[in-house]
């Protein structure tokens, strides 16, 4: 995960800045001020190749990357040595399903679970899970794919049926990767995730815009001119905290606390 565009960037690093800026912003702040005098031991559900979890670790933290890919596992393995926090990030080989013996019950401070909600057969039960390994009073960040703007994005090329399909499915189709089983490839909505964690003993503190523009703007007006990408991060930025943004976003970035106990 990049943090905000740099002079000196690719289009491509620019534009994958502005893409993950809220997130980060809005995940660091957590770790920055409720992890200030100690590391947090985070958990890293379906953290791939450790993108995100190498940059927790590069701030102090201890994560460990839960993931049934074992290629990705490796890449995890190889960027947190070249990174240098190969001693605050391990992987671990399993999944939502055996969370509970690779991780102790109870004794995770921060879950960070992106991406993956959405290819699980079971998005309560895989929320029941994440639950149990958080300690009471600690955080989940919860990132999904948003359901409405991807229907208008199938509308906008003309696939009216299928923009139809998941206007009513709430699913773009089954889901894909040797992970994947029969999941389905969901989409949410913020009333859908305030409500599955809700069920599952949640209660959510803030909740995100993200990529309300950058999927939609062209390469081209973002390299214009120097800042622009900077301008688009910050535009960004202040569109993610406003409700009605929701809607219109690529995604949905969820920080909620485990309810149970102060902390
Ligand atoms: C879309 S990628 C997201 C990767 C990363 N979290 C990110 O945000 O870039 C989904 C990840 O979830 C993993 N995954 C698939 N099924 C899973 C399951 N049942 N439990 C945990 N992880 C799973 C995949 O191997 C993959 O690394």
């Amino acid at each position: 995960m990049s943090a905000d565009p740099r002079p000196g960037q690719s289009s491509l690093q620019r534009r994958s800045a502005a893409r993950t800026a809220v997130v980060w912003h809005a995940l660091r702040d957590v770790l920055e001020t409720r992890y200030a005098d100690r590391p947090a031991a985070v958990v890293d559900i379906g953290g791939g190749t450790g993108g995100l979890a190498v940059r927790v670790a590069e701030l102090g933290h201890q994560v460990v990357v839960v993931d049934p890919s074992p290629d990705a596992l490796a890449i995890l393995a190889r960027r947190a040595d070249e990174s240098g926090v190969a001693d605050r990030v391990s992987g671990r080989q399993g999944d939502l399903g055996t969370l509970s013996d690779l991780v102790p019950d109870g004794g995770t401070d921060v879950v960070l679970c992106h991406g993956v909600l959405e290819i699980v057969e079971d998005p309560a039960a895989a929320l029941a899970a994440l639950a149990a390994a958080l300690r009471p009073g600690g955080t989940l960040s919860l990132l999904v794919n948003q359901r409405h703007a991807a229907v208008v994005t199938r509308a906008m090329a003309g696939h009216f049926t299928a923009a139809r399909s998941l206007l009513e499915s709430g699913s773009v189709g089954p889901a894909t990767g040797p992970a994947a089983g029969g999941a389905t490839n969901r989409r949410f909505t913020a009333d859908e995730i305030t409500a599955v964690l809700d069920d599952a003993g949640f209660d959510p503190e803030a909740m995100h815009a993200v990529r309300v523009f950058v999927d939609l703007v062209p390469s081209s007006l973002v390299d214009l001119e120097p800042g622009a990408a900077q301008a688009l991060v910050e535009l960004e930025r202040a569109v993610a905290t406003r409700p009605e943004y929701l809607a219109l976003a690529t995604q949905i970035h969820t920080l909620a606390t485990r309810r149970g106990a102060s902390g």
